[in-house]
């Protein structure tokens, strides 16, 4: 099925694909804000928050955020929480450090972590940058104790930034009074909010171009439909829009029309 529509409507790729070359991502004014938020949480060496809904553009974001920072000058750690467990992250950590270890203790893999880090900033001169994604599935034992890898006692120059990737209620689970220490460290957030029908109508054109096609065959009240069936949300509404074309070249239908997007909102929800 996958390939048929494909052919029908000459895309050179699959179109509205999750794996997005950096150069492929919109600039959009979030991404901007979210930006210089980042730069700044970094520069103080503290802490920034992204926000938003599921598929709002928060990965693909800090994605292109982390391809800026210049490599000579900054160790991008990035990690994707699954779990939520402390064990579990400072595992991760080390990893991305290339550093192999079997034991459980806390005390042992914190101060691995802080040797690293004070390693890198040291002797390598390039500042590891800490990124948790899908910060929001962390358990609050993490949030009380995340600072500690982080805190140099008797320095006062600031050693990892951490940026805190997530829903919305990963700004709920920091007002905890145990994530307090790690909270107070917070000097900026962002937010991915649902997109308008505007910019979701550049959204939809920027995939097809990018899968190969210059002209849009999704009629305006189709636009119209993946934009409300989809929320303002991208992830959704790749799956609409995917749907939609599906619907109209098995009947051979060159225009992507509101019918269409109906019969993909069928089957997907
Ligand atoms: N700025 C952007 N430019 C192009 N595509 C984007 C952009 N932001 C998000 N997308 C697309 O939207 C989808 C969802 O984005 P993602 O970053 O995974 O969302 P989140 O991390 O918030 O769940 C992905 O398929 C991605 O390719
Ligand atoms: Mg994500």
């Amino acid at each position: 099925m996958s390939t048929v529509y494909r052919n029908f409507f000459g895309f050179s790729k699959k179109p509205f694909s999750a794996d997005l070359e950096i150069k492929n991502i919109i600039q959009t004014s979030e991404i901007k804000a979210a930006h210089d938020r980042f730069d700044y949480a970094v520069e103080l060496g503290a802490i920034a928050l992204v926000t938003g809904e599921i598929g709002a553009g928060k990965s693909t974001a800090l994605r292109w955020i982390v391809a800026q920072l210049h490599p000579a000058r900054f160790r991008p750690v990035w990690i994707t929480a699954s779990s939520g467990s402390i064990l579990e992250v400072y595992r991760q950590i080390l990893a991305e450090f290339e550093i192999k270890t079997a034991t459980s203790s806390r005390a042992t893999l914190t101060r691995m972590i802080r040797k690293q880090i004070s390693e890198l900033a040291q002797n390598r001169k390039r500042q590891p940058v800490l990124i948790i994604d899908e910060a929001s599935l962390l358990r609050l034992e993490v949030f009380a104790e995340l600072h500690t890898i982080t805190q140099f006692e008797g320095d006062s120059k600031p050693w990892m930034p951490i940026i805190l990737v997530g829903q919305n209620n990963l700004a709920d689970n920091l007002l905890h009074r145990s994530a307090t220490p790690l909270a107070s460290r917070i000097v900026a957030r962002s937010h991915f909010a649902s997109v308008n029908r505007e910019k979701m109508a550049a959204y939809l054109k920027h995939h097809l171009a990018i899968a190969g096609m210059k002209n849009s065959p999704f009629e305006e009240t189709a636009i119209t439909a993946i934009f409300q069936g989809s929320g303002g949300i991208f992830r959704k509404a790749n799956h609409l829009a995917r749907g939609a074309l599906i619907a109209a070249a098995a009947e051979q239908s060159q225009v992507v029309n509101v019918d269409h997007v109906r019969l993909a909102a069928s089957e997907i929800f």
